[in-house]
């Protein structure tokens, strides 16, 4: 008999704790800082009863002791968190741009109008933010880079972008090219992004060449820049000019100014970039001083001027010595007439 009455109790017991019941699908989650998470969640009770509240709460160490705090007193909270549960058996929620300090114990209760029941378990949501890393930050041409895109969540496909295009290596033999601003996203996640992070290419000097400021031959006497440039980080500093005219180095400084030409100042000029890491030539430019045709065409031209003018006098000067010889004759025949007249 009393056997029988334990038995009932126990059956009791068990239909009891199985009727009334708190399901959460998964009662661990990660998810990254910024995006949406939902914690599903199923509850039971005894057919029949009418749910008159639900509500979520937050574990949360108060003083040393272990508290549930109902989400909508958090003032953190407001605004983002959504309610998808009904008050049947779905119990769902949905927290939005999500935050760092999100994390943590999540629990479920409801009250019927006889009980409240709450949930045994709890759901542990870890927020997690998604980190690019870049090793070495600072990388001589040609070393090995490697991207690394963490979170604490289970490891999920990264994708990586560089200065916002997406890339599909996440290691590198780096190149001058390859600097600039790295960050990833997690596959499935790609509204959230990590911070970019720089990598910075360090390399000798490329790219050397010497623009001359004036093409061509060049007139004697006149002034010509030579200026060189390159692409190197760091930065290039120091320019060395050589010149085929001497063999030697002519001069430093980016910019090679040769004023006052002279034919002999003809002949190659090549500069020679250098950083700490090391030293680039450019080609040699070929520099030509001589009498150009411009020249030639002014001197003759005015050599044709001068002639011209000599001639052009020299005939005005003749006109003129005829013109007054003639008058003087009219003169003579005027009083000659005058003369003739009287008589
Ligand atoms: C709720 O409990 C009833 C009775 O035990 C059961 O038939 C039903 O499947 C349960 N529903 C859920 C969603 O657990
Ligand atoms: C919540 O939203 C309301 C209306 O959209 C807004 O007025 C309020 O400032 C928001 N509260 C927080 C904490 O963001
Ligand atoms: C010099 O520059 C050229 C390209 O401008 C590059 O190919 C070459 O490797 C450089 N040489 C050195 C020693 O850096
Ligand atoms: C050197 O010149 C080439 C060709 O113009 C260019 O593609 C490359 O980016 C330049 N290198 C650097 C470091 O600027
Ligand atoms: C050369 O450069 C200097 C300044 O660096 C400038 O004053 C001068 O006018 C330039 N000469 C020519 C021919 O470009
Ligand atoms: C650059 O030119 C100088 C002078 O001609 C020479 O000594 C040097 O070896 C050259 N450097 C390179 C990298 O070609």
């Amino acid at each position: 008999m009393i056997t029988v009455l334990l038995l009932l109790l126990m059956m009791k017991s068990g239909t009891v704790s199985a009727v009334s019941s708190v399901t959460f699908e998964n009662q661990d989650l990660c998810a990254l800082k910024g995006s949406s998470v939902t914690l599903r969640c199923l509850y039971n009770y005894t057919v029949g009863k009418t749910v008159r509240k639900t509500a979520w709460f937050k574990g949360h160490l108060e003083k040393g002791l272990w508290k549930r705090v109902e989400l909508s007193g958090l003032p953190s909270y407001r605004n983002r968190t959504e309610y998808l549960g009904d008050r049947q058996h779905n119990c769902s929620l949905a927290i939005h741009d999500l935050r760092e300090d999100d994390t943590g114990h999540y629990y479920f209760r409801f009250d019927t109008d006889t009980l409240g029941i709450r949930s045994r378990g709890s759901v542990f949501l870890t927020v997690s933010e998604v980190r690019a890393r870049v090793h070495p930050a600072t990388a001589r041409a040609g070393k090995k880079v490697t991207l690394e895109c963490v979170t604490s969540c289970t490891p999920a496909s990264t994708l990586w972008f560089k200065d916002g295009h997406p890339i599909t290596k996440s290691l590198l033999q780096a190149q001058a090219e390859d600097a600039g601003k790295y960050s990833c996203t997690v596959k499935g996640h790609e509204s959230v992004q990590s911070h970019p992070v720089d990598l910075n290419v360090l390399y000798s000097p490329v790219n050397v060449s010497v623009k001359v400021s004036h093409a061509g031959l060049l007139a004697v006497g006149r002034s010509v820049n030579l200026t060189c440039s390159s692409a190197a980080n760091p930065k290039a500093d120091s320019y060395t000019w050589y010149s085929s005219r001497s063999l030697l180095q002519v001069a430093s400084g980016r910019v090679l100014s040769l004023n006052s030409l002279e034919v002999s100042h003809s002949g190659l000029y090549l500069c020679q970039v250098r950083n700490r890491l090391g030293e680039n030539n450019s080609t040699a430019v070929l520099l030509t001083v001589g009498e150009t045709k411009i020249t030639r065409f002014i001197l003759l031209l005015g050599i044709g001027i001068k002639v011209v003018m000599v001639l052009f006098l020299t005939l005005i000067i003749t006109w003129a010595w005829r013109d007054w010889f003639n008058s003087a004759e009219d003169n003579e025949m005027d009083s000659h007439d005058y003369e003739n007249c009287r008589m």
